[in-house]
């Protein structure tokens, strides 16, 4: 059965194409998540995909991920594997913390920039410890590198 992967993108992820574009590019959110499809599609595999700018939805989305709690992906929302771009959230959430340690699907950290050569504030992970991996700084590349670890961790 193929994988699904669900990517979880948080806060002010839904303004790309506009936001600073001189460190997230022009491409939309929509444009961004149509590319991510197609690799996972080319590499046998399901995108879902969901983005909220609020704590508590990213929360119940890798709740959800988990819901079978057999790492089958039959449930609504249900995923073998999540690709999280949590934006600021990344830095500061513990709740979004305790969620991944909650559940036995691996996620792994994503962001589009380079956090590392940004402000100092950026360079702080809350989940990083409870992740798979961390994959930053290759803007829409950094998702596809996630979603081929995924697979790869996964043995799809
Ligand atoms: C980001 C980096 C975060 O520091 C920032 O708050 C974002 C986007 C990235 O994809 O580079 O919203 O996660």
């Amino acid at each position: 059965m193929a994988l699904t992967i669900l990517v979880v993108n948080g806060p002010n992820l839904n303004m790309l194409g506009t936001r600073e574009t001189d460190v997230y590019g022009h491409a939309t959110l929509d444009e961004l998540i149509a590319g991510v499809a197609a690799h996972a599609e080319s590499r046998g595999a399901v995108l879902r995909h969901v983005q909220s700018n609020v704590e508590g939805d990213l929360v119940a989305a890798i709740q959800t991920a988990a819901a079978d709690g057999e790492g089958a992906a039959d449930g609504e929302g249900a995923a073998d594997g999540v690709v999280l771009n949590a934006g600021a959230l990344t830095h500061y959430s513990i709740a979004l913390r305790d969620a991944i340690a909650a559940v036995d699907v691996p996620v792994v950290e994503t962001h589009l920039s380079n956090v590392y050569a940004r402000e100092d504030f950026r360079h702080t992970s809350a989940i990083a410890g409870v992740c798979a991996g961390v994959v930053a700084g290759f803007g829409a590349t950094s998702y596809l590198l996630a979603v081929d670890a995924l697979i790869d961790l996964l043995g799809g």
